[in-house]
């Protein structure tokens, strides 16, 4: 356990546990606030995550932007990270060993950031932070004093625009939490 976001970022930046870093041009770690009330887990770096080492910054990205702009969420209020640090080929899905690899990492962020809230963006968050699938989309539950809450990832709502009333409707039935 490093005792410092410098150092966790010297660790991840120099970690080769994975064949993903063979292709990564960056490691995507995180963006937002150190002390954030609403931790959003999302899948994996894209293209444009990986070329710019900045995490949900292309078309995704506008989509949660978007998402923390209903929620009235102020600039140190939120941070995002995801399952594993370097993109996978052809944004394919993390694989098991790859999420292995990438485990102690992402328990270290969750544990230095001290979310309040944590929104599982789609079933690959879900299962990197509960170890399967437990949660029904928009369904929170409490797991060691944090508020869990499983929503779609926004990659899915770029799509499925019949789901932005559900978007609506999860910022409205959860707004207490934050
Ligand atoms: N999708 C993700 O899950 N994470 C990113 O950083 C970008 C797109």
């Amino acid at each position: 356990m490093v005792d410092s976001f410098e150092d966790l970022e010297e660790e991840i930046n120099s970690c080769t546990a994975c064949q993903l870093h063979d292709s990564a041009i960056h490691k995507v770690i995180m963006k937002g606030g150190q002390n954030p009330k609403v931790l959003f887990i999302g899948e994996a770096p894209g293209k444009k995550e990986d070329a710019s080492g900045i995490p949900f910054c292309g078309r995704a990205g506008k989509i949660l932007d978007g998402m923390i702009e209903d929620m009235d969420l102020q600039q140190s209020d939120w941070a995002v990270i995801n399952t594993v640090k370097c993109r996978p080929p052809n944004n394919r899905r993390p694989r098991k060993e790859e999420l292995a690899a990438c485990r102690a990492f992402f328990e270290q962020q969750i544990e230095m950031l001290e979310p309040d809230v944590i929104i599982l963006l789609g079933n690959t968050a879900e299962e990197a932070f509960l170890g399967n699938r437990q949660l029904q989309w928009g369904e929170c539950r409490d797991i060691d004093g944090k508020n869990v809450v499983k929503f779609y990832h926004p990659a899915a709502l770029i799509y499925t625009k019949s789901r932005q009333p559900e978007q609506q409707e999860f910022i409205e039935k959860n707004s207490a939490l934050w």
